[in-house]
Formats: structure tokens, sequence, C-alpha cells
């Protein structure tokens, strides 16, 4: 039980990374590195003792840099997807990187998941505090955004991320966490085993560049419906405009009692393994994406091979592209007000 640093490598131009590990009194543990302030592993045990590092990650922050997938980063000021990379907010239109198909994916070039973050260890809460400064323009959002990420785990074997910040100016502040997990282990291979349920009864439809055409579409008894739990894999490949436009689940939830807080949202189980993994959030939506463009023969931590569909990820979030839809509930922050969600990963077997 407790917390270690360690050295997680050094960046491209010479700065030194830190690894940080927690570890419970059940004896999980989790690993997280201030480059991104990204979740690197979480070692769980499963029905019968033994302990697997449940999600896709590097060895050192040199591999980190080098791959996209954003595997268990923080993104933000804004997750997801913005139409035509701008934003007005307040009237003004503000431009931002266009880093995917002439939109906004994750923030662009420099987001929140390949900055170095300040960092704090809080041992006895077996917390640890990121912090950044995220100035006025950065990614092109307005707005001096002091944002602090905390990752805790606690002795119910959860993993909660409380993401806090204030801004000077109104603007977006839209965070999630880019965990890919397997409930198998993170080199066992494909997810389409596992069974999922998600609380939700309806999508945001998107188009074919994975952006929403505003379009709330109730999903019950559809492919999409998660309300009774199923393996993922019973209808990724159903002849469905969705699953074929996103090469399977890559979709925004529309969670339901939204404004109710914290509460249950997901629930993804590994039959082999026995382990169990619930989401809690008080977020309005959560993006499934079953990672289908996951890198082929990738090589990830300790040699493991990743290929698509070897991880998921469960991102709490506001709908994308909330700014262009005046039915989506807004992601503006306003000026001096507080941005304050939390998700929680908590895990247990059965
Ligand atoms: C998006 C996917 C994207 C992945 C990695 C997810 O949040 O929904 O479309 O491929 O991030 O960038």
């Amino acid at each position: 039980m407790g917390s270690k640093i360690s050295s997680f490598g050094k960046t491209a131009d010479g700065k030194e990374v830190s690894l940080i590990t927690l570890v419970n009194k059940n004896g999980m543990g989790i690993e997280v590195t201030n480059y991104g302030a990204t979740l690197v592993a979480v070692t769980v045990a499963d029905r019968d003792g033994r302990i697997d590092d449940v999600v896709l990650g590097y060895d050192d922050v040199t591999d980190y840099t080098l791959h996209g997938g954003y595997l268990g980063a923080t993104v933000g000021r804004n997750c997801n997807r913005i139409h035509g990379a701008k934003v007005a907010i307040d009237g003004k239109e503000y431009i931002l990187d266009d880093n995917e198909n002439g939109n906004n994916l994750h923030s662009g070039f420099h987001g929140y998941n390949s900055l170095l973050w300040d960092f704090e260890v809080i041992e006895e809460e077996l917390a640890v505090k990121f912090t950044h400064h995220s100035a006025d323009g950065e990614q092109g959002f307005p707005g001096n955004f002091d944002i602090t990420v905390t990752y805790t785990l606690t002795e119910e074997n959860e993993v909660k991320i409380h993401y806090c910040g204030t801004s000077d100016k109104d603007t977006i502040a839209n965070l999630t966490n880019h965990s890919y997990f397997n409930l198998g282990g993170h080199g066992s291979g494909g997810i389409l085993e596992h069974t999922m349920w998600i609380d939700s009864d309806a999508i945001t439809v998107t188009d074919a560049r994975s952006i929403p055409t505003g379009e709330i579409r109730d999903i019950k008894g559809s492919p999409m419906d998660f309300n009774t739990p199923k393996k993922i894999g019973k209808d990724i490949s159903a002849d469905y405009d969705q699953l074929i436009q996103g090469a399977g689940y890559d979709h925004n939830y529309v969670l339901k009692n939204q404004g109710c807080g914290l509460r249950k949202i997901a629930e993804a189980a590994d039959e082999k393994s026995g382990r169990v993994m619930e989401v809690l959030t008080d977020s309005v939506g959560v993006q499934l994406y079953t990672g289908n463009f996951i890198d082929k023969d990738s090589r990830g931590k300790g040699g493991a091979v990743y290929q698509p569909r070897h991880g998921f990820c469960l991102e709490t979030q506001y709908y994308p592209d909330a700014n262009h839809h005046e039915n989506f509930p807004s992601s503006i922050l306003k000026a001096g007000e507080r941005y304050d969600t939390t998700t929680v990963y908590k895990f247990r077997v059965k």
C-alpha cells in the first residue's frame, strides 16, 4: 500500500517525465504519468486472484509521444469533434486546429494529452493531483483556464477522476479520459466478447466524418442499444448506418438521469476473468469507442501486440460539437464559474 514515483523517461527535448504508482490495501494498483495526465496502468485481480493490467498503454514516454490514439490520456480543453474547427463564443469566432478532415478532434495538435502537467502526490488520500495553467488562446480557445485533474485510488477499488477548473473568460470546458480497457488484460486480445450495459435510450447521430448532424435518435431495440447487457460483438457488424459509418461503435450515448449527480451509467464485464468495471459519472454523455482505429500490430506495454478492437473506451463528456447545436446541453464554462466533474471506473469480480 502507498505511492512511489519513478522515471518514465525523457521527452524529445530532454524533460524528465515521472510515473506515479498508487497501490491500495487490496493490492489493486494504478500508474499515472504527468505526460498528458495519463492513466498508464490499472492492475487488478481476476476472480482467481490473478493480477493483470487492464488498460492499454506503453512502457515509457517516448512511445506515448510517437503514437496516436490518446491511450489513457486526459483529453481537453475539449474532447471529441468540433465541426469546421471553429467555435463562436459570445458572438466571437475562434479558430481551432484542423487536425481531422477539416474538423477539430480532441483539441488539435497541442491537446492536454501531449503536455507535461505539474503534479503533487497526496499520499494520505492515495491521489495524484495534476495541474495546468491553460493560457488564453491555447489551442485557440479563449480564457486563462486553470485546471486540475485528480486521480484517486480508493479502497473500494475505484479509479476516481475529478476535473476542476475556472476561466477568466467564457470558454469551452469538456475534458475526458481516453483509457482503452480490456478486462482480460491489456495483451489478451479482442474485447468483442465483453458484455456491455449503458444506461441510455438515445445517441447523437453522426455523419460519415463522425460529426453530429444534430439528430438525437431513439435507439431502443436497435443494434446500438445496450439497455439489456449484451456482448459488444453481438451487433457490431449489423447493417446499421451508424455502425457502418463508425466502423463499429464510436458514438455519444445520451445518458439518462441528467442533472442527478454522480450515478452509474455503464458496466462492462469479461466472463472469462470475472472482472467487472462499473462507470459512474455526473456527465450528460459517454462515447463508446470500440478501438476500431487502434493501429494494427502496434506494440504496447511489455511487447504486447495491439490490434483494432483490443480495447474499448467509455469517454464521459458533453455531446460532441455541442457549440453548434442548440438542442445539446451547452459545454460553455462561464467566466468565474467552476467546471467540476467526476468520473469513476470501479472494479470488482463476479
Ligand atoms: C474518437 C475516435 C477516435 C479516437 C482516437 C475517440 O474519442 O471517437 O473516432 O478514433 O478517439 O483518436
